[in-house]
C-alpha cells in the first residue's frame, strides 16, 4: 500500500515557510509540489497549489496563522499547480486579493477569479510588513505568457516557480547542485517554452544576487543564486543554439 501523501513545512528562511507534498506517480520518478506563505502583516501565498492539494495546503498553512487572515496569493503563470485552489482561498479569507502581473490578469485572472485581481508592475514593490517583494515578469519563462516571480528583498529570496524544476524526491534545503538535477529534468519533462530571450531573462534574474532559490519543483537552495541562474542560462543557451542549427541545416537536433 502507498503512504499517504504529506504535507511537510520547512522554515526556509525567517518567516517564509515552504509547503511540500510529494507526489509519487508523476513520471518518471514522483514530482513535489511546493507553496511558499511569507508570514507578515500582509501574509502572502505564493502558489496555491491544485484544488485536490487544497485541505492539506490549508492545514498546513493553519498551523502557522488563521487562514482567514491572508491577504495576497500570488504564483508564476496560470496552471493548476500555480493557482488551481486560488477560489478556494479567496473563499476562505474574505480580505485576500490575487496579485499578478497586467498580462496574467488582462489574459485569465480578471475573469477567473472570483474577486477582482490587483496588477502588478514589473519591478513594483510590494510592503508585506517586515518582507518586501518586488514582481518581476517573466514572460514565456520557463512557459506561459503571463509567467512571472517574486523577489523577496530582505532575505535575497528569489521564488523561481518552475525554474529548476527537477523529478524526485528532494531534501526540504540544499547546499548542493541544483542546476545538474534541472538540466536532467528539462531532458525528461521539456516544461519550458524554449525561446530566444530565455538566456538574457535568467541572466536578469541573476542581477538581484539571490541568496536562496525557492523552487517550486525541488529543493530550496541557499548559496550562489546568481551562479546558478547562469549556468542554468547557457544551458538554455546551448539549447537554442542546438534548435536554431538544425532548423538552418535541415539536420535534426
Ligand atoms: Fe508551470
Ligand atoms: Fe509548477
Amino acid at each position: 500500500m502507498q503512504p499517504a501523501m504529506q504535507t511537510i513545512t520547512t522554515e526556509i528562511a525567517d518567516g517564509v515557510f515552504r509547503f511540500s507534498t510529494f507526489i509519487p506517480e508523476v513520471e518518471p520518478n514522483g514530482l513535489t509540489f511546493n507553496q511558499f506563505l511569507i508570514l507578515d502583516d500582509e501574509p502572502l501565498l505564493f502558489h496555491t497549489g491544485m484544488r485536490g492539494l487544497f485541505p492539506m495546503v490549508r492545514d498546513a498553512l493553519a498551523r502557522l496563522m488563521p487562514p482567514e487572515n491572508l491577504r495576497w496569493i500570488t504564483f508564476g503563470h496560470y496552471e493548476a499547480d500555480e493557482c488551481g485552489a486560488m477560489n478556494e482561498w479567496l473563499t476562505i479569507a474574505p480580505n485576500a486579493q490575487v496579485a499578478h502581473g497586467m498580462t496574467g490578469v488582462m489574459v485569465s485572472l480578471a475573469d477567473q477569479a472570483i474577486r477582482p485581481p490587483r496588477i502588478l508592475q514589473d519591478g513594483e514593490v510590494m510592503n508585506l510588513g517586515r518582507k518586501r517583494i518586488r514582481y518581476l515578469d517573466t514572460p514565456h519563462v520557463p512557459h506561459g505568457w503571463d509567467a512571472g516571480l517574486i523577489y523577496e528583498e530582505t532575505e535575497g529570496l528569489l521564488f523561481t516557480g518552475d525554474l529548476f524544476s527537477q523529478y524526485g524526491e528532494a531534501a526540504p534545503l540544499t547546499e548542493g547542485d541544483i542546476v545538474g538535477p534541472a538540466i536532467a529534468g528539462e531532458d525528461v519533462g521539456g516544461f519550458s517554452a524554449l525561446n530566444p530571450n530565455m538566456g538574457a531573462t535568467l541572466r536578469r534574474l541573476a542581477e538581484l544576487t539571490p541568496r536562496t532559490l525557492a523552487l517550486m519543483h525541488g529543493p530550496s537552495f541557499t548559496g550562489d543564486g546568481a551562479a546558478a541562474l547562469t549556468a542554468l542560462a547557457t544551458d538554455y543557451d546551448r539549447r537554442m543554439h542546438a534548435t536554431a542549427r538544425s532548423i538552418l541545416s535541415g539536420q535534426p537536433a
